[in-house]
């Protein structure tokens, strides 16, 4: 059995994190997206609303759990029987900052991988911040997030605040 998490922040979930979801159900036996709290980050989902619209997501994949931890990703992934972290790689930009968290997480847990998916192009762009930006002033967000995110963050930000 090859489970693996996938963490991130998830604030919120993107069309993009569904597109690395996708391709790890291809690859492992079990994916487990997986919340963290990030304290650097400042949320507009708590991590409860976040588990929640993932695992509505999700659903849509029978090999994927969704929950969340709080503390190191290595301990959380060991506790769980996880034989890899996934994470997504969109361009040479995030590339440094994920060899660093890998090698870090390698120092820490030697039997534990990180994998690195590449999304489809169009996603490159894409990231947790701009469709916050954009829902804060009520652009289109249609295309990048799933509908029950869309729902969500018109609930967040109403068109007449
Ligand atoms: N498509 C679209 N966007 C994507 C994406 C994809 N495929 N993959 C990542 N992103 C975006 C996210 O939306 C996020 O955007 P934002 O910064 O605008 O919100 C950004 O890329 C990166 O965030 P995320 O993937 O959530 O990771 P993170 O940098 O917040 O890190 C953890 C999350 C959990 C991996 C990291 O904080 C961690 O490991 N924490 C635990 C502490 C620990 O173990 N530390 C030791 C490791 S060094």
């Amino acid at each position: 059995m090859k489970r693996v998490i996938y963490p991130g922040t998830f604030d919120p979930v993107t069309n993009g994190h569904i597109d690395i979801v996708k391709r790890a159900v291809a690859l492992f036996d079990e994916i487990i997206v997986t919340v963290a709290k990030n304290p650097t980050k400042t949320e507009v989902f708590s991590v409860e609303e976040r588990v929640e619209m993932l695992t509505e997501v999700m659903k849509e994949f029978p090999t994927v759990r969704v929950d969340s931890f709080n503390g190191l990703v290595v301990d959380h992934a060991r506790a769980l029987g996880a034989i890899g972290i996934i994470r997504g790689l969109r361009a040479v930009s995030d590339f440094e900052y994920e060899f660093q968290m890998a090698l870090m997480n390698r120092k820490l847990a030697e039997d534990i991988s990180t994998i690195l998916l590449m999304p489809h192009a169009r996603y490159t762009y894409l990231n947790s911040t701009i469709v916050r930006n954009l829902a804060a002033f009520h652009g289109d967000v249609s295309g990048f997030v799933p509908e029950i995110v869309e729902a969500k963050l018109k609930e967040k930000f109403p068109k007449n605040d």
